[in-house]
């Protein structure tokens, strides 16, 4: 099997992804099938159509995310973690609510200590087909993180995920483990849209902003993750890649 770097990939490993069934998350768990690689998803509600095992959980609750997760590494060798299951909502300064602030942190943040806790084990474990160390770790960040008008919570937690990503890259190099950060722009997905509707003064200001003029497609983040995933990547870690159109380096804010 070759991958998208060009090396051979190994098999058998599994790769958990959360947030499975839409959006990035579903383009990620095509790339992964597409690839021949095993993969497990997880989200709140069942989808028959899912092509994968789905553990089904709220990652919300930190209590039934541990229960979960331990159960799946029980049943598949996950070897591989893609923390991709995320919750914005925009609040100006002076409107930030509590409630708002734990549950952009909690889902973007704690679940991804939750998770990647649960799978420790597992992908300290996973090995290649050469008895190489092969445990991956790719935690799914923002183009906000530079900053977001009326998002500072979303902002500073999806900022979060780059000092996990660069702290826990350190602490796992030496057993051989990558933990690496991709960093989105706006991408067509349900929670685009939500937070975007078409037509929006929102939406045309963001679309503006981004040099490409155009939102980026699912697949084109999935590809991005499928090289951290990769064999190939295994001297790459501590990273944050953004894939965003252009606009981590524009000068127009979005
Ligand atoms: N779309 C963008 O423009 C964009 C840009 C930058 C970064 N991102 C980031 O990319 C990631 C994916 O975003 P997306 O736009 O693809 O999201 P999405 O289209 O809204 O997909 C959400 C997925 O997450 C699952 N999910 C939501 N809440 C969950 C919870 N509490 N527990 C378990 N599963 C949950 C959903 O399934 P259920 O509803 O069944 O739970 C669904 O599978 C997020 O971290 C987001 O912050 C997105």
């Amino acid at each position: 099997m070759t991958g998208p770097s060009g090396g051979a990939q190994t098999q058998g490993v599994h790769t958990l992804v959360t947030g499975a069934t839409r959006g990035i998350g579903r383009a990620i768990v095509e790339a992964l099938i597409q690839a021949g690689q095993p993969v497990v998803g997880v989200a709140r509600r069942p989808q028959p159509s899912f092509p994968a095992p789905l553990v089904c959980v709220d990652l919300a609750d930190p209590a039934a995310t541990r229960e979960a997760l331990t159960e799946a590494a029980e049943r598949w060798p996950i070897g591989r973690l893609v923390n991709n299951a995320g919750y914005n909502q925009m609040q100006p300064l002076g409107g930030i609510s509590g409630e708002a602030f734990d549950q952009i942190f909690g889902l973007n943040c704690r679940a991804a200590i939750e998770c990647s806790q649960a799978l420790l084990p597992g992908i300290r474990a996973a090995r290649d087909a050469r008895g190489r160390a092969a445990g991956r770790i790719v935690n799914i960040s923002s183009r906000s993180l530079l900053g977001r008008l009326d998002g500072s919570v979303y902002s500073a937690a999806k900022a979060a995920l780059v000092g996990f990503t660069r702290s826990w890259a350190l602490e796992l190099a030496s057993q051989g483990v990558t933990v690496n950060c991709v960093a989105p722009g706006p991408v067509a997905t349900e929670m685009f849209d939500h937070n975007n509707p078409p037509g929006s003064p929102r939406r045309q200001q963001m679309l503006g902003a981004v040099p490409m003029q155009r939102l980026g497609a699912p697949a084109e983040i999935a590809a991005a993750v499928m090289y951290f995933l990769s064999d190939g990547a295994g001297f790459t870690t501590g990273q944050t890649l953004f894939v965003c159109g252009g606009a981590s380096v524009s000068q127009i804010h979005l």
